[in-house]
């Protein structure tokens, strides 16, 4: 396990937003639930733990800047620095008492993510990475999987929500396309912990898009400490600008990028 300073601002900082969330998944229905779009629920305990997270950062590291799912950018004294900060992906899984989300805090130095903690409040799982330290559960070192035959893989991915899903005209396609050559596809409902799993060997590979760069920050460098890759849905570096992703070891990103680029 990581031990650095750093680590420690993020952990904490997850873990304490992570109290919260774990008390308010315990009377979700008295939440108070709004709506930012067709489809798209933000809740109390988001608003909660993102301001917890926020608070907690900005204490340890004054100055540095932000991108937070619910406030939007927050503009530091410090440009080089910036926090990415998920406080509850995977709300729908959260408001249908499903225990799969997670607090997600990832760090950028000079446009490269550097750092990134992604914790699941409800089983406890802390997956954490820093540049040249390896990707870590708990106190497990993560690698990801070696399988490389596409008919043995699970494959993890994205479905969008009601309103979402005319931005994504391409989906259904690239479903059927991976669908009719692996193993089966798992849809899990937060991208963090999917590109954790990926990082973790339990997914062989994952794609989505329709992402914004919180959902994947921290999950990319978890991905690429295991010793996976990680490219944009095109095979591009442009994760957090385009927000789509392609993980996987080597070979099974090459093959699940020419699956659903294949149309
Ligand atoms: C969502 C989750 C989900 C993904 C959506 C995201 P949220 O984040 O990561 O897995 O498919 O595109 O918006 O809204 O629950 O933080
Ligand atoms: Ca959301
Ligand atoms: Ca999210
Ligand atoms: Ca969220």
């Amino acid at each position: 396990m990581i031990r650095s300073a750093l680590m420690t601002v993020m952990t904490s900082a997850a873990v304490k937003a992570g109290r919260g969330l774990k008390r308010d998944y315990g009377e979700v229905e008295n939440l108070q639930v709004s709506l930012k779009g067709p489809s798209d629920f933000v809740t109390a305990a988001d608003r909660k733990a993102e301001r917890v997270v926020h608070d907690e950062l900005a204490k340890a590291r004054p100055g540095y800047s932000f991108l937070m799912e619910e406030s939007g950018a927050e503009t530091g004294t410090d440009t080089t620095h910036r926090w990415l900060v998920d406080p509850l992906d995977g709300t729908t899984n959260f408001l249908h008492g499903v225990p799969v989300f997670a607090i997600s805090i990832a760090l950028e130095r000079e446009g490269q993510i550097v750092a990134g903690v992604v914790y699941n409040p409800i089983t406890d799982d802390m997956f954490v990475a820093e540049k040249g330290q390896g990707a870590w559960l708990n106190n497990r070192r993560l690698r990801v999987a070696a399988r490389t035959d596409l008919s043995e893989a699970l494959i993890g991915t994205g479905v969008p929500h009601l309103g979402k899903a005319s931005q994504h005209p391409k989906f259904k396609v690239e479903l059927s396309s991976v669908m009719a050559r692996v193993h089966n596809i798992r849809r899990f409902g937060a991208a963090s912990l999917d590109l954790c799993f990926v990082a973790a060997g339990r997914l062989d590979a994952y794609w989505e898009r329709g992402l914004a760069p919180w959902d994947v920050a921290a999950g990319i460098i978890m991905v690429r400490e295991a010793g996976g890759y990680i490219t944009d849905a095109d095979g591009g570096g442009d994760m957090l600008d385009k927000g789509s992703v392609c993980a996987g070891n080597e070979t099974m990103h090459r093959r699940l990028l020419g699956l659903i680029n294949k149309t």
